[in-house]
């Protein structure tokens, strides 16, 4: 293997550049060469292919940096749709001419599915990303628990998962994928810088974070110590729900509580609402849950036990809503994230090396510490060739609580306890360099865009 291309697709993780640093620092070392292909998959469905070359002369280019949050590459939602035979020809056509003889995409599952038909026309791995922490699986025979059941939508089913078995957590496939660590991080310092001014003006706070319907963001936010945290796989009972928060109230005049974008009612509806988009994986975007959570809480706990307590302050006063947003995507990542993210673009390296294809760099977990792998794509699919999302085991929750469970203190523990590095902590210090001040910020994009080759026209 002499050249390998390499693409960010699907929504960025702040893990990005170090995965692609890993890539580079391990093809440089087989001095293999690596293109960086621009905006995903969507440079590849442009015909002039546009690229960088990443390391020239076995030596990775200045601008790659796996301190820095977001992707030098550029990342877009496109996929490559695996019944379009010709696009796909064509694509791979491209491929040929760049003489690119393996292609790494870092993504999720809907990445690992744009990635399926090319791997048909040269060696292909995922090596993962995700602040969601969805792609893997819980257990090995995951895919087997699904169902098709009739539904009403355009396609006439919808897949229903049966409940997960019990399982030990060495038996997680892909334990975590980088970007998800930092994250968590980001949501945690959030509740807790929420935390004090919902104390001081005795207020409810809900805080919603993303994940889409996966509950793993809102449940490692535990870190923040919110009161109260909704997920996705737990249904929100509208009455234990208002005990739980009145109870906390009552004794601390105030409550923090996380919710995650996709929650449901106990119907399976999502509470808040969903926004198609332009994304072709088919993803929808959720809107809306932390204030449908506020207004249900107004309307159960009603106005009165606010006036009550509030000095006249109505139940609309007295509950603000926060989306942490894409703060919990963007900037710096932290320790875990850079090593684990470096880790896994080097195998994804090694992988392509050693003749494999179509497979799944992977981290799992090993006698409390991490250890690197990979799995064939296909073991990720369901019988109908489908790549579900992992959800939160419901095991990790406890829904009495509003917690993680024991086994989920458990799952997070050996992933969290070390993620902060010492340079994490100092680098907060130069937010107050006087630099900042002066000089305007220096865009990544402004640099790379001076190396952007193109395939010239054929012929
Ligand atoms: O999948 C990653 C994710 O950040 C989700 O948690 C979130 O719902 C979605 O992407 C947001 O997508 P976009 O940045 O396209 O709005």
């Amino acid at each position: 293997m002499k050249r390998i291309g390499i693409l960010t697709a699907g929504g960025d993780t702040p893990a990005l550049n170090a995965t692609i640093e890993g890539a580079v620092e391990r093809a440089n070392k087989a001095r293999v060469e690596v293109y960086g292909i621009i905006k995903g998959f969507s440079g590849l469905l442009n015909h002039e292919v546009p690229h960088v070359h990443l390391n020239p002369l076995f030596q990775k280019i200045p601008e790659l940096d796996a301190t820095m949050g977001g992707t030098i590459l550029g990342a877009s939602r496109d996929y490559v749709d695996g019944d379009d035979l010709e696009t796909i020809a064509r694509v791979a056509h491209r491929l040929k001419r760049l003489d690119i003889d393996g292609l790494i995409c870092v993504g999720g599952d809907g990445t690992l599915n744009g990635m399926q038909p090319l791997s048909n026309f040269l060696p292909t791995v995922l090596a993962p990303k995700t602040i969601d922490n969805d792609l893997g699986l819980n257990y090995p025979d995951e895919p087997n628990e699904y169902a098709r059941e009739p539904d009403a939508g355009p396609r006439g089913y919808r897949y229903k998962k049966r409940p997960n078995r019990e399982f030990g957590l060495d038996e997680m496939v892909n334990y975590v994928t980088p970007g998800y660590a930092t994250a968590v991080y980001v949501s945690s310092l959030s509740v807790q810088r929420i935390r004090t001014t919902a104390e001081s003006h005795r207020r409810i706070a809900i805080i919603e974070v993303m994940g889409r319907d996966c509950g793993m963001i809102a449940l490692g936010t535990a870190y923040g110590q919110p009161d109260v945290i909704l997920v996705p796989e737990s249904p929100v009972d509208p009455g234990p729900l208002v005990e739980k928060v009145i109870s906390v109230l009552d004794v601390q005049k105030h409550a923090v509580i996380c919710v995650s974008e996709g929650i449901t009612d106990v119907d399976g509806d999502i509470l808040g609402s969903k926004v198609a988009t332009h994304d072709p994986a088919g993803n929808v975007q959720y809107t809306g849950a932390a204030e449908a959570v506020k207004r249900l809480l107004a309307e159960e706990i009603g106005d009165a036990y606010f006036t009550r307590q509030r000095r006249n302050e109505s139940a609309n006063a007295a509950i603000f809503v926060r989306k942490i947003g894409h703060t919990q995507r963007g900037g710096r990542p932290i320790q875990f994230d850079r090593f684990f993210g470096s880790q896994l673009g080097g195998k994804a390296v090694e992988l392509l090396l050693d003749g494999y294809h179509n497979c799944v760099a992977t981290l799992q977990s090993r006698d409390g510490g991490f250890q690197l792998d990979s799995m064939d794509a296909n073991k990720l699919r369901d019988r109908w060739g489908v790549i579900h999302a992992r959800p939160l085991p419901v095991a990790f929750y406890d829904p009495k609580r509003f917690q993680p469970s024991h086994q989920g203190v458990e799952y997070f523990r050996s992933m969290f306890t070390n993620a902060l590095g010492a340079e994490d902590v100092e680098c907060i210090r130069s937010i107050f360099d006087t630099g900042n001040l002066a000089h305007p910020y220096d865009s990544v994009n402004v640099h790379m865009h001076k190396r952007i080759r193109r395939l010239p026209p054929e012929g």
